[in-house]
């Protein structure tokens, strides 16, 4: 049986990456059916539109998708293609693991997290009004429904994934309606799993402790600002974007991108890092049901990077896009 998947290359480095993940993914013998499909700023210039309807039907045909970067120039009134396609396909769950790369110097060795970010509140639901000219107003808005999913997402992560703690990172103190209400159900949540260690944590605080100390922390839950924020935290403590990956998870569908952007400053030159969507490629096959495949890519990612004779210019080495695949091929 094989699985369909709808592959959007994106703009700037997209196409290279996501070429590269598929050939990485190919070779590891598990059948995709691969529906290519165009999103961004590139297809909005070809055909007018930065989300055609064929892209959106392909995924909701497919119900998985492998996305590389988009970009989205500011202020153009051109709207986020990535906030678009949560909202449609309401994707409300981001899930950011970090986990540390054999042979990448970072502050701390053997982190291992999860952070989980509520995606489609919080700041990012877009109500955002001039009061008079000079005082402008955005609405973070904070449900029931929307606080309640999410944190059950984070549980359920845990006991699938056989993870001791989930922290509730918030800020209640100062936001007492609104990260009230997100600890209140946070709280009724966790009595549900009692063999999981329940603990929360103020944003500002977490930030500061996850420098100093990762080790302390496990799976971590918040909301869409906060999450956008200690999310990329948490890549930093990994090696950084470049090796970053995602997922953006909803009751129904589900796409796996990588953290970074569409880095057009070197589009093009053929040296773009592609570890950061070959790690989304290995959380999408753990979704479908292949974890040994999913297993093999990271270990073969650990092995290129430790024994650095093929990494990318970023990482610090010499080689391109092309060959550090290729090496990685060869490790698996
Ligand atoms: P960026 O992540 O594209 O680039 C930041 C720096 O990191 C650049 O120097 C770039 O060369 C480098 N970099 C990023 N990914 C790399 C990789 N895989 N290999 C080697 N070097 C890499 O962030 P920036 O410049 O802020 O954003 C560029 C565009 O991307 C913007 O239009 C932004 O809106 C969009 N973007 C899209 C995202 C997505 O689709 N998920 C996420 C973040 C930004």
């Amino acid at each position: 049986m094989s699985y369909a998947v709808t592959l959007i290359p994106g703009d700037g480095i997209g196409p290279e990456v996501a070429e590269a993940t598929r050939r990485v993914i190919d070779a590891t013998g598990v059948p995709i059916e691969w529906h290519e499909h165009q999103a961004g700023a590139a297809e909005a210039h070809r055909h007018g539109s930065p989300l055609p309807e064929a892209t959106l039907e392909s995924l909701r045909e497919t119900k998985i998708g492998l996305k590389g970067p988009i970009g989205t120039p500011i202020g153009t009134g051109f709207r986020s293609v990535n906030v678009e396609l949560r909202k449609r396909l309401d994707l409300y769950a981001n899930f950011r693991p970090a986990r540390s790369i054999k042979g990448l110097k970072t502050r701390h060795d053997d982190v291992d997290l999860i952070v989980i970010r509520e995606n489609t509140e919080g700041l990012y639901s877009g109500l955002e009004h001039m009061v008079v000219p000079g005082v402008v107003e955005s609405q973070r808005v904070i449900t029931e429904s929307g606080s309640k999913r999410i944190i059950q997402a984070a549980f359920k992560v845990a006991r699938n994934f056989k993870r001791k703690k989930v922290t509730v990172v918030h800020k209640a103190n100062i936001l007492k309606l609104s990260d009230g209400l997100f600890l209140e159900v946070a709280r009724e949540v966790a009595r549900q799993y009692p063999d999981i260690e329940y603990q929360e944590a103020i944003v500002d605080a977490t930030a500061m402790k996850l420098v100093m100390d990762p080790s302390q922390f496990d799976v971590l839950v918040m909301e869409n600002l906060f999450g956008d924020i200690i999310s990329d935290l948490t890549s930093g403590l990994i090696g950084g974007l470049g090796v970053a990956p995602s997922a953006n998870i909803g009751d129904n569908y589900a796409i796996f991108e990588a953290v970074h952007g569409s880095a057009p400053d070197i589009a093009g030159k053929g040296i773009a890092n592609p570890t950061a969507l070959v790690l989304s490629g290995a959380l999408m096959l753990q979704q479908l049901g292949n974890n040994q495949a999913a297993d093999r890519i990271r270990n073969a990612v650990n092995t290129v990077i430790a024994e650095g004779k093929a990494l990318t210019p970023d990482l610090g080495g010499k080689a391109n896009t092309r060959k550090y695949v290729d090496a990685l091929i060869k490790a698996l």
